[in-house]
C-alpha cells in the first residue's frame, strides 16, 4: 500500500545540491572579502597617486626577502581563478537543475514571480560580471585594451582611463550590476550556510547584505568619478 503521495524522485546524477549550493556561498563570500581587500587597494588613489602606485608595488613585493616576487598575488589570483571555476560550474549545474526540473509551468502563476526575477537577476547579471571581469583584466592587468595610449606607472593608467566618461559609464554600469548581485548574494549564501535560525537574524542578514552592497558599490566609484571631475589628477 503506498504511504506516500509525493511524486517518485528520479535518480539524479551529479553532486547533491546542497553541496553545489554551499560551492557558491563559500566562493561567493571569498569574492566578497577579494571586493573589500580591492575596494580598499582602489581608494588609496584618494590619498595619493604615490600611494596607490605604492599599495600596487606592495601587492607584487609581499612577503620579500623570504618569499619570491610575486608569489603572494600568484596565490591570491589562483585562489580566484579557482572560486571563479567553482562558483560559475556550480552555478550552471543548479541552473541546469532547475531547468530540468520545471516542466510545466505552475498554474496561474505570473512568468516573472519575486522568487523567478531574483533567479534571473543573478544569473543574467552574473553573466555580464563575468563579461565585465575580462574587460577589466585586459584594461588594467594584461593591458591589451588601452583606453588613452600608453601609461607610465597604475596610478597615470586609472587616472587617463576615468578621465573618459564612457570609461566610468562602463565601470558605473558593472558596479550596478555588483550591487544588485551582492544585495541577494551575500543573503543567498547566509541561507544556505544555514544562518538564518530567527526571523530577528534573518532581518540583520538582509541589513548585513544591504550594507556590504552600498559600502562596496559607493567605494568602488568613488575614484572613478572623482577622477572624471577632476578632483584627481
Ligand atoms: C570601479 C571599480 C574598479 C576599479 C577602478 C578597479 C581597478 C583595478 C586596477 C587598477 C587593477 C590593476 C591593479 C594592478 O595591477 O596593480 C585591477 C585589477 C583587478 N581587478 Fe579591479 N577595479 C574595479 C572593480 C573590480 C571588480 C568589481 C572586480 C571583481 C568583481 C575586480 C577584479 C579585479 C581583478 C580580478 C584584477 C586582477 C588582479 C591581478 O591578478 O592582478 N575589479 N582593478
Amino acid at each position: 500500500m503506498a504511504t506516500s503521495t509525493a511524486p517518485e524522485r528520479t535518480a539524479r546524477k551529479g553532486p547533491p545540491s546542497i553541496l553545489l549550493k554551499t560551492v557558491v556561498a563559500v566562493t561567493g563570500l571569498f569574492f566578497v572579502f577579494f571586493v573589500l581587500f580591492h575596494m580598499y587597494g582602489n581608494l588609496q588613489i584618494l590619498v595619493g597617486t604615490e600611494a596607490f602606485d605604492e599599495y600596487a608595488h606592495h601587492l607584487r613585493t609581499f612577503g620579500e626577502p623570504m618569499l619570491p616576487e610575486k608569489s603572494f598575488l600568484w596565490v591570491f589570483r589562483i585562489l580566484l581563478l579557482a572560486s571563479l571555476v567553482g562558483h560559475v560550474w556550480a552555478t550552471m549545474s543548479l541552473w541546469r537543475r532547475a531547468g530540468a526540473a520545471r516542466t510545466t509551468r505552475y498554474a496561474g502563476k505570473k512568468k516573472t514571480s519575486y522568487g523567478g526575477f531574483y533567479a534571473k537577476a543573478m544569473r543574467w547579471g552574473g553573466l555580464a560580471l563575468l563579461a565585465f571581469v575580462v574587460f577589466h583584466i585586459m584594461h588594467f592587468t594584461t593591458q591589451t585594451i588601452t583606453i588613452d595610449g600608453a601609461y607610465a606607472s597604475p596610478a597615470e593608467r586609472v587616472i587617463t582611463s576615468f578621465q573618459v566618461w564612457w570609461v566610468v559609464g562602463i565601470y558605473a554600469l558593472a558596479m550596478v550590476f555588483l550591487g544588485m548581485h551582492l544585495l541577494h548574494g551575500v543573503w543567498g549564501a547566509a541561507m544556505t550556510l544555514g544562518l538564518n535560525t530567527s526571523l530577528k537574524r534573518a532581518e540583520q542578514i538582509r541589513f548585513v547584505s544591504i550594507l556590504l552592497a552600498t559600502i562596496i558599490v559607493v567605494g568602488f566609484l568613488v575614484p572613478p568619478f572623482a577622477i572624471l571631475f577632476g578632483f584627481i589628477e
